[in-house]
C-alpha cells in the first residue's frame, strides 16, 4: 500500500500518517522530520534546508525528489509506505509517478485534510507551546499557509483526476479522523503490496 497525506500544515498529516503507517506495518515517511532531523544533525542537506524552513518557503525540488528516491529504494519499504508532506509541488508529484512506476507500485490514495484556516492557526499555536517547532511563529505560518494555497493545494485537483483523491473531514477528535480515514482506505486493505497498473 502507498498512501499519500495532502493537506494544510496543521491538518494532522503528521498524526494520521503515523496512525495509519502503525496499523499496516509500514514506514511513515515525513518529509518535514527527515529535514528537521538533518538540521538537528547539522549535516549538508540540513545546512541548506534549515533557513529555508524557517522561512516556511518550499525546499527546492531536486533535493526533495533525491531525498525519497533513496528512501523509498530501502528494503522497510517494500510492502508500501505513508507519505507525508511529499509530494507538495507538481514536480515532485510527477517525480513520485515516476519513482513508483519503477518500482512497480501504483499509488493507492491521496488522503486530503480539510481543515479551516483559523483552526489550523490554533493548532499551530498549540504545539509551539508544547513543542517550540520553531517554524510555529505568526509569521512563518503565514508563509506555509501561503505555499500550500500556491503550490500544493493545486495537487488535490491532480490526484482527482487519476481517480485516487479521498478528501476528508480533518476537524473531529484524533481518533474521529482515523477512523473516516480507515473507512476509505478499507476498500485497499486487500490490495496491499500488490503492485498496480495505471493508479498512480
Ligand atoms: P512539514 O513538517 O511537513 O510541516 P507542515 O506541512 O507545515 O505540516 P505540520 O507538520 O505543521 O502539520 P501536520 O499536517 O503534520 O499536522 P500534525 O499532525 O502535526 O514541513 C515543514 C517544512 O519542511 C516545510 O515548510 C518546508 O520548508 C519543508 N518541507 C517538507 N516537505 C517538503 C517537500 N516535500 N518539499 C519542499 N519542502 C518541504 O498536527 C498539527 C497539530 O495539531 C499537532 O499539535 C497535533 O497534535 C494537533 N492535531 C492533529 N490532529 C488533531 C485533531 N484531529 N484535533 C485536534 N488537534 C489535532
Ligand atoms: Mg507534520
Amino acid at each position: 500500500m502507498v498512501v499519500v497525506f495532502l493537506g494544510p500544515p496543521g491538518s494532522g498529516k503528521g498524526t494520521q500518517a503515523a496512525r495509519l503507517a502503525a496499523r499496516a506495518g509500514i514506514p511513515h515517511i515525513a518529509t518535514g522530520d527527515m529535514l528537521r532531523s538533518a538540521v538537528k544533525n547539522g549535516t549538508e542537506l540540513g545546512r541548506r534546508a534549515g533557513a529555508i524552513m524557517d522561512a516556511g518557503e518550499l525546499v527546492p525540488d531536486d533535493i526533495m525528489i533525491g531525498l525519497i528516491r533513496e528512501r523509498i529504494a530501502s528494503e522497510d519499504c517494500k510492502k508500501g509506505f505513508v507519505l507525508d508532506g511529499f509530494p507538495r509541488t507538481a514536480a515532485q508529484a510527477e517525480a513520485l509517478e515516476r519513482l513508483l512506476a519503477e518500482k512497480g507500485f501504483g499509488l493507492d490514495a491521496a488522503v486530503n485534510l480539510d481543515v479551516d484556516e483559523n483552526r489550523l492557526i490554533e493548532r499551530m499555536k498549540g504545539r509551539s507551546l508544547a513543542e517550540g517547532r520553531s517554524d510555529d511563529n505568526p509569521e512563518t505560518i503565514r508563509t506555509r499557509l501561503e505555499e500550500y494555497r500556491r503550490k500544493t493545494a493545486p495537487l488535490a485537483a491532480w490526484f482527482d483526476r487519476k481517480g485516487i483523491l479521498v478528501n476528508l473531514d480533518g476537524t473531529g477528535s484524533v481518533d474521529d479522523v482515523a477512523r473516516a480515514v480507515g473507512g476509505a482506505l478499507a476498500r485497499l486493505d486487500t490490495a496491499s503490496a500488490r503492485p498496480r497498473q495505471g493508479a498512480a
